[in-house]
């Protein structure tokens, strides 16, 4: 049996087998391993998904099924890197160094989720592993309704509910995700864990509600992945995204937040 502890990360050979189009600018990709992971990742770990010709560019992981040994990633196709992922065709060789972060145990019964655009990956990992016998629940925004697409049905097939938000007709809120925060009575949750672009952080961090435990999921420039190099420290501070985060409370990252 594998650990579930915190372990060295280490590379593997990984094989595109599937890639689907979820919504107007989201791919959901789904790699086979080449061998067996050392550690099962847990909800945000993420890994580095090194794309032969290009680069090796950190990636949420959204989803692990090990039964088959088969990790899925969300990916926005908006530089030269992510918009070859989000062309592949199965079947494509790859590479994944990983598991990297810390993985993260919700202590209370009722967890919402806000999460934008892209940001939904690590959310989907979580409403798989975390959400069995809690209460979960996602609001998931975005700027337009063609760009929400199969997310919501994703989610629900996980056992979580959704509410939608985007900023013209068709969601369940007409607003962005931080209009939708605002209208939320979060005296009905124990923790709010927020992941998406850094904008839609720092905006929940500013119009953050007292009395609840806020959770941010940060992104960072990540080269070593193991603590050694410091690209990955979060400014201001002495946290490393890498092995510290990325999931971070807010009292540890209000300062870094507020001056995004
Ligand atoms: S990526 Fe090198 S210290 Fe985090």
């Amino acid at each position: 049996m594998r650990s579930r502890s915190t372990l060295l990360p280490r590379y593997y050979s990984v094989e595109l087998v599937r890639r689907k189009r979820v919504s107007s600018n989201l791919f959901l990709l789904r790699f086979r391993v080449l061998g067996r992971l050392h550690v099962e990742p847990e909800p945000p770990q993420f890994v580095m998904l090194w794309v032969p010709g290009l680069e090796a560019i950190p990636m949420s992981i959204a989803g692990y099924d090990p039964s088959d040994e088969v990790l899925e990633f969300l990916v926005k196709p908006v530089g030269s890197t992510t918009s070859k992922l989000a062309e592949a065709r199965a079947p494509e060789y790859m590479g994944v160094y990983g598991p990297l972060g810390k993985p993260w145990y919700p202590s209370g019964r009722r967890i919402l989720f806000l999460a934008g655009g892209s940001g939904v990956a690590p959310i989907l990992h979580f409403a798989r592993k975390r959400c069995n016998g809690r209460l979960c629940h996602v609001v998931f925004g975005a700027w337009r309704f063609d760009e929400v697409g199969e997310i919501p049905s994703l989610l629900s097939s996980l056992g979580v509910s959704v509410t939608t938000a985007c900023l013209d007709e068709g969601c369940d809120i007409k607003g962005t995700l931080v209009d939708a925060y605002k209208t939320l009575s979060v005296e009905e949750y124990d923790e709010i864990v927020v992941s998406g672009p850094i904008e839609v952080l720092r905006k929940i961090a500013v119009e953050r509600k007292q009395g609840i435990r806020h959770y941010y999921i940060l992104e960072a420039i990540v080269k070593c992945g193991i603590g050694l190099c410091s690209s990955c420290r979060l400014p201001g501070t002495s946290l490393l995204l890498c092995v510290d985060g990325p999931l971070f409370p807010h009292h540890l990252v209000e300062e870094v937040l507020l001056e995004a």
